[in-house]
């Protein structure tokens, strides 16, 4: 019986993405993948849980859409953020929006903006965004990320 339980645990940790690793701004946040790595390669889609804890801050940056999908014509990363725990302080989402970007001709009007809902959906390739610095607790967010042209 206890074999038929480690072999199942070992089934379910070589199934799924399995640990946390380093995020990709190398910023001091990790991520740990909730789906197989080569079903997360071969869909384009990744379901994450992001772990942020005290201290970190992750800096304005865009993500770009890999270049093994940018073969197949695929020009967006978008973005599915839920945030699961809020920490007590700090850890604001932001992200750098044109006002005017559906007013044709019209000059680029950026600001910053830091949506309070706990599910936000965006085109980080397209945006730049950043999270403020976590100065209590630990910020959890399930993100769901896929490519699309
Ligand atoms: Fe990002």
């Amino acid at each position: 019986m206890l074999t038929l339980l480690k072999k199942i645990k070992n089934k379910i940790k070589s199934t799924i993405d399995g640990h946390w690793v380093e995020g990709r701004q190398r910023s001091g946040y990790s991520r740990f993948g909730l789906l197989p790595r080569k079903l997360t390669q071969f869909l384009g889609l990744d379901i994450v849980i992001l772990r942020m804890p005290e201290g970190v801050e992750l800096p304005g940056h865009k993500d770009r859409v890999p270049i093994r999908r940018q073969i197949w014509g695929y020009s967006k990363h978008m973005r599915l953020n839920i945030v699961i725990k809020q920490p007590k302080k700090g850890g604001q989402l932001w992200v750098l929006q044109d006002m005017n970007v559906n007013i044709p001709d019209a000059e680029p009007d950026f600001q910053y903006i830091y949506p309070e809902n706990r599910v936000y959906w965006f085109v980080p390739s397209h945006i730049e965004h950043g999270v403020t610095k976590v100065e209590e607790g630990t910020r959890y967010v399930l993100s769901f990320g896929w490519c699309c042209r």
